[in-house]
């Protein structure tokens, strides 16, 4: 069993599928089901009765720690995130609400559920925390590409509360040896996409014979 949280959104719901082409193992979905949020994505896994949704915050500490007693998860996979800059610069609180105060009360539950474990399924454990390259701000045309010894520069709202959860998620690990791992992949497309996205925007817009919008002057590099 593996407890997914965020994934009625694009890559989370995206990632359902991919495990279940691998996987017959159960999964539970944590999501609040925000404007991001489509369980239709995922639903074909609900019907066959693998894949349980639960509407909820990960923000929920008490619901959190419920779910963990009630399923023992093996690894806690956390997609779940207000994920778009734009929303972000017009209304930042949600963001740090969620991708950082949301993200300490999942890892306080996580730690406390992983504490408890055997031994065995201890060391087994994993949160997997999915973040963005975007914590390491712009290039410029010269600069060589990212690593993930790049120092953190997050430029907006939204990559400041990643960059947050990020140092949560490591200061967990190396405070109280929870078995973490980050990620910090660059853009997604693809199926689900959510349409205020830019490259399903930029499909619509085009299709409907509507301006194509740049972010800044569009010389941003990451
Ligand atoms: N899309 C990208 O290109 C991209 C790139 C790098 C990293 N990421 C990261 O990947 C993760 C998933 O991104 P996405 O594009 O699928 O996002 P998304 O916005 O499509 O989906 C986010 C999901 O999280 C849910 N959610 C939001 N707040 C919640 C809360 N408080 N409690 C429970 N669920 C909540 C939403 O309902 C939604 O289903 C995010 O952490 C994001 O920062 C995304």
């Amino acid at each position: 069993m593996i407890l997914i949280t965020g994934a009625a959104g694009f890559i989370g719901g995206n990632f359902v599928h991919h495990w279940f082409e691998r996987s017959e193992e159960p999964v539970v979905v944590l999501d609040k089901l925000t404007y991001a949020g489509n369980p239709a994505t995922i639903q074909s896994h609900l019907d066959a009765g693998r894949c349980t949704l639960v509407q909820g915050d990960i923000g929920d500490r008490a619901l959190v720690e419920r779910l963990l007693a009630e399923h023992r998860p093996r690894a806690v996979l956390h997609f779940a995130a207000e994920s778009h800059v734009d929303r972000s610069i017009h209304g930042p609180g949600e963001f740090i609400q969620t991708n950082m105060v949301g993200t300490f009360e999942l890892l306080e539950a996580v730690r406390a559920y992983w504490g408890a474990l055997p031994a065995d399924d201890k060391a087994a454990f994993r949160f997997l925390h999915v973040s963005t390259d975007e914590v390491y701000g712009s290039l410029s045309e010269t600069d060589p590409a990212f690593s993930e010894t790049t120092p953190y520069a997050p430029n907006s709202p939204y990559s400041a509360s990643k960059a947050g959860s990020d140092h949560l998620v490591r200061a967990y690990h190396h405070t109280y040896g929870l078995p973490t791992l980050t990620t910090n992949c660059s853009n997604n497309y693809g199926p689900y996409h959510f349409p205020e996205k830019l490259i399903p925007l930029m499909i619509l817009n085009a299709l409907e014979g509507k301006p194509l919008p740049v972010y800044g002057d569009g010389q941003n590099i990451r």
